[in-house]
C-alpha cells in the first residue's frame, strides 16, 4: 500500500511517516519545506532503514500533484499540510484561507481525478464550539464557533470532506487533536519550529535551556487545582499511531465514509504540573514568571477518548512524562 503524506512543519507528520514505513506502507511526501529542514528525511530513514519518497514542493500546486498521481499508485492521503499559528492566522487570514483551504480544495480535486478516495484529514479540536462545548469533548459536541482564522479553516476543510463524503466522492477520517507533545523515543526526530514557539513545551524548554530569558504563565487564578489552565497533552507517537490505524481502517472499509475521531488522553496536565515534570526529568529550574491570563485561553481542555477506543481499539500508550524525557533526548542530541 502506498501512501501521500502533505505536509508543512513536518513535526506531526514526520512521526506518522516513521510509523507508516514500519507498518509496512510506501510513502510519498510531499512539502515544500517553508518551515521544515531536508535532513528530516535522512533521520526517518536513520529509524526506518528505509528512505521515504521526498517531493520538495507546495501540496496546493495541481500540475505537481498530478505528477505524483501519475508516478505513483496512491491508495490513501494523510492530509497534514496546513498552517497552525493561531496568532498568525490574526494578523493574516487570507494566507490561512488561501493555504489550508484553497490547498485542500486543490488536493481534493486532483487526487479525485485519480480516483484516490481515501482521506485522513490532521483536523484540531479547535473546530469545538469552546461556548457551547465543553471538557471532557465528545465528537458530538457542537462545532463551529471557531475563535480565530485558523479554526475557521479547520472547520472549512473537515466540511469539505464531509461534503464530498456525503456525495460519496471520497471517505475521510477526521483525527481532532489538540496538544500534541514530545518526539521519537530515539531523539533523532523531534519538534524544532523555524519561528519562535508559543507551545507550552518548546517554551519551557527553551526557558530552560537559556534561549529565552523566562517562561510567561499566563495566569495562575483560574478555578483549577493549582489555579493553572489544563490541557490534554498527548504524546506525538500516539497521535502517529492513531493516523496509522485510522488509515488502516479507512482501506479495509471498516469505518463509515465520513468519520471523526478525537485523539486525546483523557487526562488532563496543568501548567503548573508540566513545569514540575520538566524539573523532574531534566532536574534543572525552569525559570518563569506569572502573568495576566491570555487572551482567548480557555481554562480546561480534555477530551472523551472512548471513541478512539471502540474505532482504533486503543489508548494512548505514552505518559506525558515519557513526552517530556522524549524532547529532553531530541534536545540534548544534536538538534535538526
Ligand atoms: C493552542 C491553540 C490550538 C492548537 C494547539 C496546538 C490557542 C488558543 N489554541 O492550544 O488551536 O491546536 O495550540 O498547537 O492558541 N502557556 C503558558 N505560557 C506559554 C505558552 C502556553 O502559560 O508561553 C499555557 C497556556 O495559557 C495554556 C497552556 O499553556 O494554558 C497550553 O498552551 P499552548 O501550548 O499554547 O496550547 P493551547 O492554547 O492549548
Amino acid at each position: 500500500m502506498k501512501v501521500l503524506v502533505t505536509g508543512w512543519a513536518w513535526y506531526i507528520w514526520s512521526h506518522t511517516v516513521v510509523q507508516l514505513i514500519l507498518s509496512g506502507y510506501e510513502v510519498v511526501i510531499v512539502d515544500d519545506l517553508s518551515a521544515g529542514k531536508i535532513e528530516v528525511i535522512d533521520r526517518i530513514e536513520k529509524i526506518t532503514k528505509k528512505r521515504p519518497i521526498f517531493v520538495q514542493w507546495d501540496c496546493g500546486d495541481s500540475a505537481v500533484l498530478s505528477q505524483i498521481f501519475k508516478n505513483h499508485d496512491i491508495d490513501g492521503i494523510i492530509h497534514f499540510a496546513a498552517y497552525k499559528s493561531v496568532g498568525e492566522s490574526c494578523n493574516d487570514p487570507f494566507a490561512y484561507y488561501d493555504n489550508n483551504i484553497h490547498g485542500t480544495i486543490q488536493l481534493c480535486k486532483t487526487a479525485l481525478e485519480y480516483w484516490v478516495r481515501n482521506f485522513i484529514f490532521s483536523s484540531s479540536c479547535t473546530v469545538y464550539d469552546m461556548s457551547r462545548a465543553s471538557s471532557p469533548f465528545d465528537e458530538t459536541m457542537p462545532t463551529w464557533g471557531t475563535l480565530n482564522p485558523y479554526g475557521t479553516t479547520k472547520f472549512v476543510m473537515e466540511q469539505i470532506f464531509r461534503d464530498l463524503s456525503n456525495w460519496k466522492w471520497l471517505q475521510g477520517c477526521m483525527l481532532r487533536y489538540f496538544n500534541p507533545v514530545g518526539c521519537h523515543p530515539s531523539g533523532f526526530i523531534g519538534e524544532d519550529p523555524s519561528t519562535p514557539p508559543t507551545n507550552l513545551l518548546p517554551v519551557i524548554f527553551q526557558a530552560l535551556t537559556g534561549q529565552r530569558e523566562k517562561l510567561l504563565v499566563f495566569g495562575n487564578d483560574y478555578n483549577t487545582p493549582d489555579g493553572t489552565c489544563l490541557r490534554d497533552y498527548i504524546h506525538v507517537m500516539d497521535v502517529a499511531d492513531a493516523h496509522v490505524l485510522a488509515l488502516q481502517k479507512l482501506l479495509d472499509a471498516d469505518i463509515g465514509p465520513y468519520t471523526v475521531i478525537n485523539i486525546w488522553t483523557w487526562v488532563p496536565t496543568s501548567v503548573q504540573e508540566m513545569i514540575h515534570m520538566v524539573q523532574d526529568v531534566t532536574r534543572k529550574i525552569v525559570p518563569y514568571e506569572v502573568v495576566e491570563r491570555r487572551n482567548g485561553d480557555a481554562m480546561t481542555v480534555f477530551g472523551n477518548t472512548q471513541l478512539a477506543k471502540k474505532i482504533l481499539w486503543r489508548s494512548a500508550q505514552y505518559t506525558v512524562r515519557d513526552a517530556v524525557a522524549h524532547t529532553w533526548k531530541f534536545i540534548q542530541d544534536k538538534k535538526l
